[in-house]
Protein backbone atom coordinates (compact mmCIF):
# COMPACT_ATOMS: atom_id res chain seq x y z
CA UNK A 1 0.00 0.00 0.00
CA UNK A 2 2.75 2.51 0.97
CA UNK A 3 4.59 1.75 -2.04
CA UNK A 4 1.68 2.59 -4.36
CA UNK A 5 0.70 5.50 -2.86
CA UNK A 6 4.76 6.42 -3.11
CA UNK A 7 4.31 5.11 -6.56
CA UNK A 8 1.44 7.52 -7.43
CA UNK A 9 3.54 10.56 -5.62
CA UNK A 10 6.41 9.85 -8.20
CA UNK A 11 4.18 9.39 -11.39
CA UNK A 12 2.04 12.71 -10.70
CA UNK A 13 5.36 14.70 -9.83
CA UNK A 14 6.28 13.19 -13.03
CA UNK A 15 3.22 14.16 -15.09
CA UNK A 16 3.41 17.64 -13.95
CA UNK A 17 7.48 17.37 -15.22
CA UNK A 18 6.52 16.46 -18.68
CA UNK A 19 3.73 18.77 -19.72
CA UNK A 20 6.54 21.46 -18.52
CA UNK A 21 8.27 23.56 -22.30
CA UNK A 22 11.21 22.12 -23.11
CA UNK A 23 12.88 25.63 -22.20
CA UNK A 24 12.01 24.77 -18.50
CA UNK A 25 13.43 21.10 -18.56
CA UNK A 26 16.58 21.63 -20.26
CA UNK A 27 18.55 22.72 -16.74
CA UNK A 28 17.45 19.46 -15.24
CA UNK A 29 19.20 17.35 -17.60
CA UNK A 30 22.48 20.02 -17.68
CA UNK A 31 25.10 19.46 -14.79
CA UNK A 32 27.75 22.21 -14.44
CA UNK A 33 27.24 24.34 -18.08
CA UNK A 34 27.64 20.78 -20.06
CA UNK A 35 24.67 18.30 -21.72
CA UNK A 36 24.61 15.27 -18.95
CA UNK A 37 21.24 13.36 -20.19
CA UNK A 38 21.18 13.60 -23.37
CA UNK A 39 17.05 13.07 -24.72
CA UNK A 40 16.20 16.20 -26.81
CA UNK A 41 18.01 17.41 -30.02
CA UNK A 42 16.81 20.46 -28.47
CA UNK A 43 19.81 20.10 -26.23
CA UNK A 44 22.58 21.25 -28.79
CA UNK A 45 23.53 24.12 -30.15
CA UNK A 46 25.86 25.28 -33.05
CA UNK A 47 28.74 25.87 -31.22
CA UNK A 48 28.39 22.46 -29.21
CA UNK A 49 27.80 20.47 -32.70
CA UNK A 50 30.39 22.25 -34.37
CA UNK A 51 32.58 21.01 -31.56
CA UNK A 52 31.40 17.54 -31.63
CA UNK A 53 32.05 17.10 -35.04
CA UNK A 54 35.66 18.53 -35.34
CA UNK A 55 36.10 15.83 -32.26
CA UNK A 56 34.58 13.05 -34.05
CA UNK A 57 37.34 13.91 -36.91
CA UNK A 58 39.81 14.09 -34.89
CA UNK A 59 38.60 10.73 -33.22
CA UNK A 60 38.91 8.64 -36.76
CA UNK A 61 42.17 10.88 -37.35
CA UNK A 62 43.38 9.53 -34.26
CA UNK A 63 42.13 5.73 -34.52
CA UNK A 64 43.95 4.81 -37.35
CA UNK A 65 46.82 2.80 -36.27
CA UNK A 66 47.30 0.60 -32.91
CA UNK A 67 49.04 3.84 -31.18
CA UNK A 68 46.04 6.28 -31.91
CA UNK A 69 43.41 3.12 -30.85
CA UNK A 70 45.26 2.39 -27.82
CA UNK A 71 45.11 6.17 -26.78
CA UNK A 72 41.38 6.37 -27.27
CA UNK A 73 40.50 3.25 -25.20
CA UNK A 74 42.12 4.92 -22.78
CA UNK A 75 40.11 7.78 -22.41
CA UNK A 76 37.32 5.88 -20.84
CA UNK A 77 38.49 2.87 -19.84
CA UNK A 78 37.43 3.49 -16.06
CA UNK A 79 33.60 3.67 -17.41
CA UNK A 80 31.02 0.80 -17.79
CA UNK A 81 28.05 1.14 -19.73
CA UNK A 82 24.20 -0.16 -20.09
CA UNK A 83 22.94 -1.08 -23.55
CA UNK A 84 18.95 -1.15 -23.16
CA UNK A 85 17.54 -1.46 -26.20
CA UNK A 86 14.04 -3.21 -26.12
CA UNK A 87 13.19 -1.59 -29.88
CA UNK A 88 13.97 -3.76 -32.39
CA UNK A 89 17.53 -1.53 -33.69
CA UNK A 90 20.53 -2.77 -35.65
CA UNK A 91 22.81 0.05 -36.47
CA UNK A 92 22.29 2.15 -33.53
CA UNK A 93 22.70 -0.33 -30.33
CA UNK A 94 26.25 -1.76 -32.67
CA UNK A 95 27.63 2.10 -33.38
CA UNK A 96 26.45 2.48 -29.60
CA UNK A 97 28.02 -0.45 -28.46
CA UNK A 98 32.06 -0.28 -31.20
CA UNK A 99 31.70 3.82 -29.91
CA UNK A 100 32.16 2.48 -26.30
CA UNK A 101 34.51 0.04 -27.08
CA UNK A 102 36.82 3.15 -29.33
CA UNK A 103 36.55 4.75 -25.96
CA UNK A 104 37.06 1.91 -23.93
CA UNK A 105 34.13 2.35 -22.33
CA UNK A 106 33.03 -1.67 -21.05
CA UNK A 107 29.58 -2.67 -21.94
CA UNK A 108 26.50 -4.66 -21.29
CA UNK A 109 23.05 -4.99 -22.89
CA UNK A 110 19.53 -5.72 -22.37
CA UNK A 111 17.12 -6.09 -25.60
CA UNK A 112 14.59 -7.65 -24.97
CA UNK A 113 12.12 -7.58 -21.67
CA UNK A 114 11.86 -11.65 -21.88
CA UNK A 115 14.85 -12.28 -20.61
CA UNK A 116 15.48 -9.49 -17.93
CA UNK A 117 13.31 -9.57 -14.71
CA UNK A 118 10.69 -6.93 -15.94
CA UNK A 119 9.06 -10.48 -17.00
CA UNK A 120 8.46 -11.54 -13.62
CA UNK A 121 6.49 -7.88 -12.97
CA UNK A 122 9.27 -5.68 -11.88
CA UNK A 123 8.27 -2.08 -13.05
CA UNK A 124 10.35 -0.47 -16.41
CA UNK A 125 11.47 2.26 -13.61
CA UNK A 126 13.17 -0.43 -11.39
CA UNK A 127 14.40 -2.12 -14.07
CA UNK A 128 16.39 0.85 -15.60
CA UNK A 129 17.56 2.26 -11.45
CA UNK A 130 18.90 -1.70 -11.10
CA UNK A 131 21.66 -0.66 -13.81
CA UNK A 132 22.52 2.51 -12.47
CA UNK A 133 23.61 0.33 -9.41
CA UNK A 134 25.92 -1.31 -11.68
CA UNK A 135 27.08 0.94 -14.40
CA UNK A 136 27.58 4.77 -15.01
CA UNK A 137 25.71 5.82 -17.87
CA UNK A 138 22.91 3.79 -19.78
CA UNK A 139 21.79 4.25 -23.11
CA UNK A 140 18.45 2.89 -24.27
CA UNK A 141 15.84 2.65 -27.06
CA UNK A 142 12.18 2.14 -25.62
CA UNK A 143 9.13 2.44 -27.51
CA UNK A 144 6.61 4.20 -24.87
CA UNK A 145 6.95 7.57 -25.74
CA UNK A 146 8.62 9.51 -22.91
CA UNK A 147 10.03 6.42 -21.05
CA UNK A 148 13.57 7.98 -21.96
CA UNK A 149 13.05 11.11 -20.52
CA UNK A 150 11.19 9.67 -17.59
CA UNK A 151 14.02 7.44 -16.64
CA UNK A 152 16.73 10.77 -16.94
CA UNK A 153 14.34 12.47 -14.55
CA UNK A 154 13.80 9.43 -11.99
CA UNK A 155 17.64 8.93 -12.09
CA UNK A 156 18.25 12.71 -11.15
CA UNK A 157 16.64 12.23 -7.95
CA UNK A 158 18.36 9.03 -6.50
CA UNK A 159 22.04 9.17 -4.95
CA UNK A 160 23.12 7.15 -7.96
CA UNK A 161 22.49 9.58 -11.01
CA UNK A 162 24.10 8.23 -14.30
CA UNK A 163 24.02 9.99 -17.88
CA UNK A 164 21.08 8.60 -20.17
CA UNK A 165 21.44 9.06 -23.97
CA UNK A 166 18.36 8.44 -26.32
CA UNK A 167 19.23 5.91 -28.69
CA UNK A 168 15.45 6.74 -29.62
CA UNK A 169 12.07 6.96 -28.03
CA UNK A 170 8.75 6.09 -29.24
CA UNK A 171 7.95 8.78 -31.88
CA UNK A 172 9.19 11.76 -29.86
CA UNK A 173 12.73 11.85 -30.90
CA UNK A 174 16.11 10.17 -32.14
CA UNK A 175 18.92 13.17 -30.74
CA UNK A 176 21.63 11.52 -31.88
CA UNK A 177 20.29 10.32 -35.00
CA UNK A 178 20.29 14.12 -35.67
CA UNK A 179 23.46 14.37 -34.21
CA UNK A 180 25.15 12.12 -37.00
CA UNK A 181 22.77 13.19 -40.20
CA UNK A 182 23.92 16.89 -39.19
CA UNK A 183 27.22 15.55 -38.90
CA UNK A 184 26.93 13.84 -42.50
CA UNK A 185 25.45 16.88 -43.66
CA UNK A 186 28.65 19.19 -42.10
CA UNK A 187 31.28 16.41 -43.82
CA UNK A 188 29.31 16.50 -47.05
CA UNK A 189 29.35 20.30 -47.08
CA UNK A 190 32.78 20.66 -46.02
CA UNK A 191 31.58 23.01 -43.00
CA UNK A 192 29.65 25.11 -44.70
CA UNK A 193 26.11 24.51 -43.41
CA UNK A 194 24.05 27.85 -43.89
CA UNK A 195 21.61 28.48 -47.10
CA UNK A 196 20.65 24.74 -47.91
CA UNK A 197 17.29 23.33 -49.56
CA UNK A 198 16.50 19.97 -47.36
CA UNK A 199 14.11 17.86 -48.60
CA UNK A 200 12.47 15.14 -46.89
CA UNK A 201 10.52 12.64 -47.62
CA UNK A 202 8.10 9.90 -46.60
CA UNK A 203 6.32 8.81 -43.39
CA UNK A 204 6.96 12.06 -41.44
CA UNK A 205 4.22 12.07 -39.16
CA UNK A 206 5.58 8.80 -37.64
CA UNK A 207 9.27 9.05 -38.09
CA UNK A 208 11.00 10.41 -34.78
CA UNK A 209 14.32 10.71 -36.74
CA UNK A 210 13.33 13.64 -38.96
CA UNK A 211 11.68 15.58 -35.91
CA UNK A 212 14.94 15.50 -34.37
CA UNK A 213 17.09 16.80 -37.34
CA UNK A 214 14.46 19.54 -38.38
CA UNK A 215 15.04 20.57 -34.67
CA UNK A 216 18.75 20.47 -34.96
CA UNK A 217 18.69 22.35 -38.63
CA UNK A 218 17.25 25.19 -36.04
CA UNK A 219 21.07 26.01 -35.75
CA UNK A 220 21.85 27.21 -39.00
CA UNK A 221 21.39 29.90 -40.76
CA UNK A 222 19.17 30.40 -44.04
CA UNK A 223 17.83 26.84 -43.98
CA UNK A 224 14.47 26.43 -45.31
CA UNK A 225 12.71 23.14 -45.18
CA UNK A 226 10.64 20.73 -47.83
CA UNK A 227 8.15 18.23 -46.34
CA UNK A 228 7.63 15.54 -48.98
CA UNK A 229 4.73 12.83 -47.57
CA UNK A 230 1.39 11.45 -48.46
CA UNK A 231 -1.57 13.33 -46.56
CA UNK A 232 -2.08 10.57 -44.22
CA UNK A 233 1.74 11.17 -43.20
CA UNK A 234 2.25 14.80 -42.78
CA UNK A 235 4.56 16.44 -40.33
CA UNK A 236 3.11 16.77 -37.15
CA UNK A 237 1.74 20.23 -36.19
CA UNK A 238 3.93 20.92 -33.51
CA UNK A 239 7.12 20.60 -35.40
CA UNK A 240 5.33 22.95 -38.18
CA UNK A 241 4.45 25.31 -35.30
CA UNK A 242 8.39 24.67 -34.24
CA UNK A 243 9.76 26.61 -37.93
CA UNK A 244 6.94 29.18 -37.91
CA UNK A 245 8.30 30.36 -34.55
CA UNK A 246 11.45 30.23 -35.38
CA UNK A 247 10.69 32.07 -38.93
CA UNK A 248 12.42 29.02 -41.02
CA UNK A 249 10.54 28.83 -44.16
CA UNK A 250 8.94 25.22 -44.71
CA UNK A 251 6.99 23.65 -47.27
CA UNK A 252 4.64 20.65 -47.58
CA UNK A 253 3.71 18.97 -50.63
CA UNK A 254 2.73 15.38 -52.19
CA UNK A 255 4.81 16.13 -55.37
CA UNK A 256 8.10 14.88 -55.01
CA UNK A 257 9.45 15.22 -58.36
CA UNK A 258 8.74 18.89 -58.53
CA UNK A 259 10.62 20.09 -55.45
CA UNK A 260 14.20 17.45 -55.93
CA UNK A 261 15.92 19.73 -58.31
CA UNK A 262 16.13 22.47 -55.76
CA UNK A 263 17.44 20.16 -52.98
CA UNK A 264 21.22 20.21 -51.56
CA UNK A 265 20.07 17.20 -49.40
CA UNK A 266 17.48 14.48 -49.86
CA UNK A 267 16.64 12.87 -46.54
CA UNK A 268 14.46 9.59 -47.41
CA UNK A 269 12.57 7.47 -44.64
CA UNK A 270 10.68 4.09 -45.16
CA UNK A 271 7.04 4.15 -43.85
CA UNK A 272 6.79 3.76 -39.76
CA UNK A 273 4.40 0.26 -40.20
CA UNK A 274 4.95 -0.56 -36.78
CA UNK A 275 2.91 2.32 -35.38
CA UNK A 276 -0.46 1.61 -37.40
CA UNK A 277 -3.41 1.27 -35.82
CA UNK A 278 -5.53 -0.29 -38.36
CA UNK A 279 -3.39 -1.62 -41.19
CA UNK A 280 -3.88 2.76 -41.90
CA UNK A 281 -0.53 2.45 -44.15
CA UNK A 282 -1.39 -0.35 -46.60
CA UNK A 283 -4.18 2.05 -47.53
CA UNK A 284 -1.28 4.21 -48.97
CA UNK A 285 0.72 4.00 -52.29
CA UNK A 286 4.15 4.93 -51.29
CA UNK A 287 5.76 4.92 -54.65
CA UNK A 288 5.62 8.43 -55.19
CA UNK A 289 8.09 8.72 -52.25
CA UNK A 290 10.66 6.95 -53.57
CA UNK A 291 14.06 7.62 -54.99
CA UNK A 292 14.46 5.61 -58.38
CA UNK A 293 17.77 5.68 -60.29
CA UNK A 294 15.60 7.91 -63.08
CA UNK A 295 15.84 10.67 -60.06
CA UNK A 296 19.11 11.02 -60.29
CA UNK A 297 19.96 12.91 -63.36
CA UNK A 298 17.27 15.54 -62.19
CA UNK A 299 19.01 15.91 -58.96
CA UNK A 300 22.13 18.83 -58.32
CA UNK A 301 25.17 17.62 -58.81
CA UNK A 302 26.16 18.38 -55.39
CA UNK A 303 22.98 17.34 -53.88
CA UNK A 304 23.37 14.63 -51.53
CA UNK A 305 20.73 11.39 -50.62
CA UNK A 306 20.50 10.11 -47.07
CA UNK A 307 18.61 8.03 -45.52
CA UNK A 308 18.64 6.66 -41.73
CA UNK A 309 18.01 3.07 -42.74
CA UNK A 310 16.92 0.65 -42.59
CA UNK A 311 14.86 0.87 -46.07
CA UNK A 312 12.80 -0.93 -47.25
CA UNK A 313 12.12 0.14 -51.20
CA UNK A 314 12.46 3.87 -50.86
CA UNK A 315 15.64 4.07 -52.38
CA UNK A 316 16.50 1.87 -55.54
CA UNK A 317 19.49 -0.10 -54.57
CA UNK A 318 21.54 1.15 -58.03
CA UNK A 319 21.65 4.44 -56.52
CA UNK A 320 23.96 3.38 -54.02
CA UNK A 321 26.62 3.38 -56.51
CA UNK A 322 26.20 6.85 -56.97
CA UNK A 323 28.66 9.67 -55.28
CA UNK A 324 25.83 11.64 -54.13
CA UNK A 325 23.88 8.50 -51.71
CA UNK A 326 25.46 9.08 -48.57
CA UNK A 327 24.23 6.78 -46.35
CA UNK A 328 26.45 3.86 -45.65
CA UNK A 329 28.67 6.74 -44.75
CA UNK A 330 26.22 8.36 -42.76
CA UNK A 331 25.35 4.89 -40.39
CA UNK A 332 29.52 4.70 -40.12
CA UNK A 333 29.39 8.24 -38.68
CA UNK A 334 26.93 7.36 -36.35
CA UNK A 335 29.62 5.69 -33.89
CA UNK A 336 32.12 9.04 -34.64
CA UNK A 337 29.37 10.93 -33.16
CA UNK A 338 28.42 9.02 -30.67
CA UNK A 339 31.76 8.76 -29.94
CA UNK A 340 32.59 12.28 -29.65
CA UNK A 341 29.19 12.69 -27.90
CA UNK A 342 30.18 10.41 -24.87
CA UNK A 343 33.75 11.76 -24.86
CA UNK A 344 32.22 14.51 -24.19
CA UNK A 345 29.56 13.96 -21.36
CA UNK A 346 32.38 12.38 -19.66
CA UNK A 347 34.50 15.40 -20.24
CA UNK A 348 37.39 13.70 -22.13
CA UNK A 349 36.82 15.74 -25.23
CA UNK A 350 39.61 18.28 -24.32
CA UNK A 351 41.89 14.95 -24.75
CA UNK A 352 40.58 14.58 -28.37
CA UNK A 353 42.78 17.29 -30.11
CA UNK A 354 41.88 19.07 -33.48
N1 LIG B 1 18.57 4.62 -37.93
C1 LIG B 1 18.30 3.74 -36.95
O1 LIG B 1 17.87 4.10 -35.86
O2 LIG B 1 18.56 2.43 -37.28
P1 LIG B 1 18.34 1.18 -36.34
O3 LIG B 1 16.88 1.09 -36.06
O4 LIG B 1 18.89 0.02 -37.12
O5 LIG B 1 19.09 1.43 -35.07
Amino acid sequence: MKRTLEMTRVNANWGEFYKKDISEKLPFFTKEGRLYDCLFAQQFNRRLLTHLFKTADALRDITQNKEGMDYAGGLLSHIRAMLYFVQPSTRTFLSFLNACHILGIRTSEIRDTSTSSEVKGESPEDTVRTFSSYVDMIIMRHPTPGFVEKTAWLMNRTDRPVPIINGGSGKDQHPTQALLDTYTLYRSFNGDMDNKKIVMVGDLKRGRTVRSLTYLMRNFKNISLVFVSPEQFRMEPDILEFLKRHNMPFMETADFMSVMGEADAIYMTRIQDEHDNAGESKKVDYSPFHFKAEHLKLIKKTCVIMHPLPRRHEIEVTVDEDPRAVFWRQERNGMWARAALMAYIFDVDKKIKY
